[in-house]
């Protein structure tokens, strides 16, 4: 039976794994962690994300050949196949801090493999890594090695939350980078067997190394791009006129730019999207190629500028103070059915208003107190211009609340927030929600999912992001 182990029970280990032990009932799969609490929810009924049909995987191979475990160097040292899905973020402190990926648990993890390898293995890069990562591991594994040969292979994962599962079952493509050498053809063979059990050979791509790697950063990059680009094109429409609803609908039908991704809203959050585009300019700028570096950095200059200017509309609108003032946040994940909150436009949105000294009352269906708290507690991470994390001032922390209801968050509100698009946040009865706040009430809609006609009718003043705007909010003064 062919060994699995997967170093990395998070977003990405525990979902692949556990489809890979559905999908090859002939495989063994052990994923395998540090953490203990972590490793300890995924052997329980509470699994340690939320992910729509995850649980339903995970209870049918779960004992069976999908294991959750502490012990990393017992199931890395029978593995056959080392799966290395660990986190890369961003670094905060020393050279290329606020760009460069921290490969720190990486190289941990690799110097793990390393001493407690007693047999030939096949290490997949899972983790999204820079352009050239193979190359240091390869070191690290090789130089450590006693006689035992190992085969990079890069593999990087394109799920994206919310949809981990159906992307597993039907991914657009798979990519498998490995040496150009016999070996490295032939581990490259073992991992397409393994995708082989669900996925059509004709969507499992084999590259090099360096392609497989670079076309991680480079996916993310174009997407992110394209919610840049509609974000931008979102601000001129509100100074025109326009409806970016209309125009992205439009420019989509041009079956060379296509319709997907193209939602204008409050920005892009995510694990992924910035992380890997700060890695990309960073990997620009040590390879001599400033202007390349400088195009990419404007994707996320766009970002910030889209959450900044969000914060900006809601304080002017409300006579430019928003100091006291009750405003609801409805929704806290970067994207609805997830329970993740890194790097979510939510973050910096609160933060802009609590600046302003306003009163947040915040729900989410999937996000804890505890997890809002922490993110609320530190300091904006700048990268543009790093400095060390560190705590917001204590009163800044008192001025929000966390319910567990729409219904509570925005009673006596002056204003509410929408800034995840759950399903739920499009069917509350927004006249009962009407009745209950302080007049003129306001909706700034971050993520276009309610009838603003509607909710206008009601006696909302509604702002929504790229739509022609109220006579109240054009009578305000303009937002930079
Ligand atoms: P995560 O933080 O959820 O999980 C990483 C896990 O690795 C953690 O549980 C951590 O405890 C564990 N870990 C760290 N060092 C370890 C070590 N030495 N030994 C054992 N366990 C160790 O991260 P994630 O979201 O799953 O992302 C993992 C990688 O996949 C990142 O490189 C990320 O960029 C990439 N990726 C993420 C997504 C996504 O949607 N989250 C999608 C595609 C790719
Ligand atoms: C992303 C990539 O899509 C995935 O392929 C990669 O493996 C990991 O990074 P993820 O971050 O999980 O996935 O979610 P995604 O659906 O890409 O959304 C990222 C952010 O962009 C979210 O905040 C989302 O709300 C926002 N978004 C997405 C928009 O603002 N507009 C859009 O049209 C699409």
């Amino acid at each position: 039976m062919v060994k699995i182990c997967c170093i990395g029970a998070g977003y990405v280990g525990g979902p692949t794994m556990a489809v890979i032990a559905l999908k090859c009932p002939n495989i063994q799969v052990a994923v395998v962690d540090i953490s203990v609490p972590r490793i300890t929810a995924w052997n329980s009924d509470t699994l340690p994300i939320y992910e729509p049909g995850l649980d339903d995987v995970v209870k049918q191979c779960r004992g069976k050949n999908l294991f959750f475990s502490t012990d990393v160097e017992k199931h890395v040292s029978e593995a056959d196949i080392v799966f290395v899905s660990v986190n890369t973020p961003t670094k905060t402190q020393g050279l290329g801090a606020g760009k460069a990926a921290d490969l720190t648990y990486w190289e941990s993890a690799a110097r793990m493999i390393a001493d407690v390898s007693k047999s030939d293995k096949i290490v997949v890069e899972k983790s999204t890594v820079p352009v050239k990562t193979a190359e240091a591991i390869e070191k690290i594994l090789t130089h450590n090695s006693k006689g035992i040969n190992f085969q990079i292979l890069s593999n990087p994962e394109f799920l994206a939350e919310g949809t981990a599962i159906q992307d597993l079952f039907q991914p657009d493509r798979v990519l498998i980078g490995g040496r150009e050498t016999p070996e490295g053809k032939k581990a490259i063979e073992a991992l397409r067997d393994v995708y082989a059990h669900w996925v059509p050979v004709d969507r499992i791509i084999c590259t090099n190394l360096w392609s497989a790697e670079l076309s991680k950063l480079a996916a993310n990059a174009f997407l992110a791009q394209r919610i840049s680009s509609v974000n931008a094109m979102s601000a001129l429409c509100e100074a025109t006129g326009a409806d970016v609803t209309q125009v992205s609908y439009a420019v989509g039908m041009d079956t060379r730019i296509g319709p997907k991704f193209l939602n204008a809203s409050v920005g892009f959050g995510g694990s992924c999207f910035q992380k890997d585009i700060l890695n990309l300019v960073y990997i620009c700028e040590c390879n001599g190629l400033p202007e390349v570096a400088n195009y990419w950095k404007q994707v996320i200059k766009v970002n910030d500028y889209q959450k900044t200017r969000f914060v900006n509309r809601i304080v002017s609108s409300m006579f430019n103070t928003v100091s006291g003032k009750k405003i609801a946040i409805l929704g806290f994940a970067f994207k609805k059915d997830t329970g993740d909150t890194r790097e979510t436009p939510a973050i910096d949105v609160c933060k802009g208003l609590l600046g302003d000294k306003a009163q947040l009352s915040i729900y989410d269906p999937q996000v804890t107190e505890d997890q809002i708290k922490r993110d609320l507690s530190l300091k904006k991470f700048d990268w543009d211009h790093p400095v060390h994390l560190q705590p917001m001032s204590p009163t800044t922390t008192k001025n929000f609340s966390c319910v567990w209801d729409a219904y509570e968050a925005t009673k006596d509100a002056h204003g509410v927030c929408i800034l995840t698009e759950w399903d739920e946040f499009r069917k509350l009865d927004y006249q009962r929600i009407y009745d209950n706040m302080q007049k003129p009430a306001f909706v700034f809609d971050g993520r276009n999912i309610v009838d603003a006609e509607k909710l206008r009718q009601i006696g909302f003043i509604v702002y929504a992001i790229g739509k022609p705007l109220d006579a109240w909010l054009k009578d305000m003064p303009a937002v930079a």
